[in-house]
């Protein structure tokens, strides 16, 4: 007999508990200092022993509460997949900002979602410095702590704060900045503040009134892009493509057709 589906809410519980500890973990070895333990794409597309170890500490709890579920990581991929098969996969990014946690800045997550039959129904990010955590349900809103978030009222993308980040490959990095460069002059500014998950979450509360990237992995985008949708933005890709590696653009309604007007015409999508 097959267990009845799990619901976004008892997913989520989950989640919650799983990413704090996992952050707690993150912020004891960032105390105890940290270096670079590897590069994967590029030289400056670093893993520390932290990213390592919070992923093996995910999984290992997962397997416990979960042992039916696959699991999608940064750092191991679908390696560790689980049990014969629930519908149930969580994806992780044990520490997304992985260069400001190297740095020491207050700006990096642990990042986990849970997807029932290929989409995402729940999602936490976890601020590892500051204990900040945004959380969402498909259908139940996003949330920091009691309050219900909502994305920025902002209808003029000319006074809009943009977020936006960059890739680790040189090539890729060039067309992002200029992209960048031909978009400043048509919005308020610009913040790269290093952390894609983070980023999707500043959006939901109006931190930052939109925010666009290409290249983003799944881990990037699980949990913070289901806080964005349920926050009111649309989080789309360019010319009808979903958000994916190609593109996310996370913009209220209003600054959506906009902000993608700008994009498309700039080719973001294209290039390396
Ligand atoms: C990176 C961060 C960064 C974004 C990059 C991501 P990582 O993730 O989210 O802000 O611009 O595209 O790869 O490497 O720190 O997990
Ligand atoms: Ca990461």
């Amino acid at each position: 007999m097959t267990s009845p589906a799990p619901t976004p809410q008892e997913l989520l519980k989950i989640a919650i508990e799983v990413a704090r500890d996992a952050a707690g973990t993150a912020h004891r070895m960032r105390t105890e200092g940290v270096s670079v333990a590897a590069t994967k794409s590029t030289v400056t597309d670093v893993v520390t022993a932290a990213d390592r170890a919070v992923e093996r500490q995910v999984l290992d709890a997962l397997a416990t509460l979960r042992p039916d579920d696959s699991v999608l990581g940064e750092e191991y991929g679908g390696a560790a997949a689980g049990g014969p098969g629930s519908g149930v996969r969580w994806i992780v990014d044990p520490i997304d900002g992985t260069v400001n946690y190297l740095y020491g800045l207050p700006h990096s997550a642990v990042s986990l979602a849970a997807e029932v039959d290929g989409t995402v129904v729940a999602g936490v990010v976890r601020n590892i410095s500051t204990g900040d955590e945004w959380t969402a349900t498909a259908g139940g809103g996003a949330w920091r702590g009691g309050t219900r978030l909502r994305c920025s009222t902002e209808t003029d993308l000319g006074q809009a704060l943009v977020a936006t980040g960059f890739g680790y490959d040189p090539r890729r990095r060039a067309h992002q900045a200029r992209v960048v460069a031909d978009l400043i002059p048509h919005v308020r500014d610009i913040r790269r503040l290093g952390a894609a998950a983070i980023d999707l979450c500043y959006a939901a509360e109006g931190r930052v009134d939109a925010y666009y990237e290409k290249g983003l992995a799944a881990w990037d985008l699980a949990a913070g892009g289901l806080v964005a949708h349920e926050a009111g933005l649309r989080v789309d890709g360019l010319r009808g493509v979903p958000a994916g590696p190609d593109m996310v653009v996370a913009a209220p309604p209003a600054l959506f057709e906009p902000l993608h007007a700008r994009l498309a015409d700039l080719d973001a999508s294209g290039g390396p």
